[in-house]
């Protein structure tokens, strides 16, 4: 009952005020947030590939409102992959990007007739003009890119982005969200092209005409697309710390003939953290989604959507400050 209250807060100017400023916060978003700086983040990097484990980077911020952020929020991630140069970490960290950081939302024309991304006929190709470098970056340090799944009126920009970008980088991944009606469709057509894909429940609030609302059909679909992608030719990620989907996704990719680099699970910096060492020991790639920067409120919003407990927590180290 609570999660889709929390979901609408995510997007409110004012509870984002109340939330940033509350006492108490900082230590509730630090247990799912890696820092506000790239020097923050990298010995984070260093601690979870020394344990064995691979990371996705996220620099947070989504909806931004100016050109000017899109092009801060490409520079950011382009500074990120420059220090995971100089460290030769390329291989072992991986970079997650949401759309609508990079421009995908802004009116077109973007920054007005004038403005200065006046270049650009419209959000769309001002995210993937902002997104190529980074890719490519990625590309330069031996790694790859994917683009996050954010609400269903952003999906068919992003998909038309990632074919885009895979024509030069056919590693760029992108993920699906298990509880959009559309997703079966989409897992068939990226499974049948190859692609390396991340299923995941689904995040966001999302209407009863686009998306599956109880939690047990979720489940199923999620099932259900786990195993078009083992069964397809592409790089399926299996984004979720539920145990029984986990252990379906296993016994999935077994049946698929699939052998342990053939797959990987990811799951979110904070959050069961012990499975995630666990998977890794048992010889499975396994993949931390790292989230670092000041940009955080969305993120964090969505975290305690997931989970009740994590609001009481919250509201008590508010209530104790
Ligand atoms: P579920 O919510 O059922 O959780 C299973 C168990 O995990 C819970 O019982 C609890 O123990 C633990 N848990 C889960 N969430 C928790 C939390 N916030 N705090 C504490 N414990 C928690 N979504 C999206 O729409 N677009 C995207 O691009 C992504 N990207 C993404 C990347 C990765 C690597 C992951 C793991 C997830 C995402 N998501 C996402 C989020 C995803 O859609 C979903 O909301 C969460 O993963 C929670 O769903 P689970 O599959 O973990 O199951």
């Amino acid at each position: 009952m609570l999660g889709p209250v929390i979901l609408a807060a995510s997007r409110s100017d004012k509870m984002r005020r109340f939330v940033s400023a509350a006492p108490g916060t900082k230590q509730v978003v630090d247990r799912f947030i890696a820092g506000e700086t790239v020097e923050d983040v990298i010995p984070i990097v260093q601690d979870i590939t020394g344990r064995g484990l691979e990371v996705t980077l996220d620099v947070v911020g989504e909806d931004i409102t100016t050109v000017e952020q899109s092009y801060a929020a490409r520079d950011a991630y382009l500074e990120l992959i420059g220090r995971l140069k100089e460290l030769g970490l390329g291989e072992r960290a991986e970079m997650s990007v949401k759309l609508s950081m990079f421009g995908q939302s802004l009116p077109s024309p973007a920054g007005g007739p004038s403005g200065p991304a006046a270049a650009f006929p419209n959000g769309h190709e001002l995210a993937l003009a902002n997104v190529r470098p980074v890719v490519e970056a990625a590309a330069g340090i031996g790694t790859t890119v994917t683009l996050d799944a954010e609400d269903h009126t952003t999906l068919d920009s992003m998909f038309a982005i990632h074919q885009e970008l895979r024509k030069d980088f056919p590693q760029t991944g992108c993920v699906i969200q298990a509880y959009l009606f559309r997703t079966e469709e989409d897992a068939r057509r990226l499974a049948a092209d190859g692609s390396r894909v991340r299923i995941v429940k689904g995040a966001y609030k999302e209407p009863a005409s686009v998306a599956l609302q109880d939690k047990s059909e979720i489940d199923k679909a999620y099932v259900r697309i786990m195993k078009i992608l083992m069964d397809g030719e592409g790089y399926p990620m299996i984004g979720s710390h539920d145990p029984r989907l986990i252990s379906i996704g296993q016994e999935l990719a077994r049946r698929a003939g699939r052998k342990l680099d053939e797959y990987e699970f990811q799951m979110l910096y904070g959050i069961r953290s012990e499975e995630q060492n666990r998977l890794a020991a048992e010889g499975h790639r396994m993949r931390v989604y790292t989230a670092y920067g000041t940009d955080w409120y969305g993120y964090f919003m969505r975290r305690l959507a997931e989970k009740p407990a994590n609001l009481l927590f919250f509201a008590r180290s508010i209530l104790t400050k």
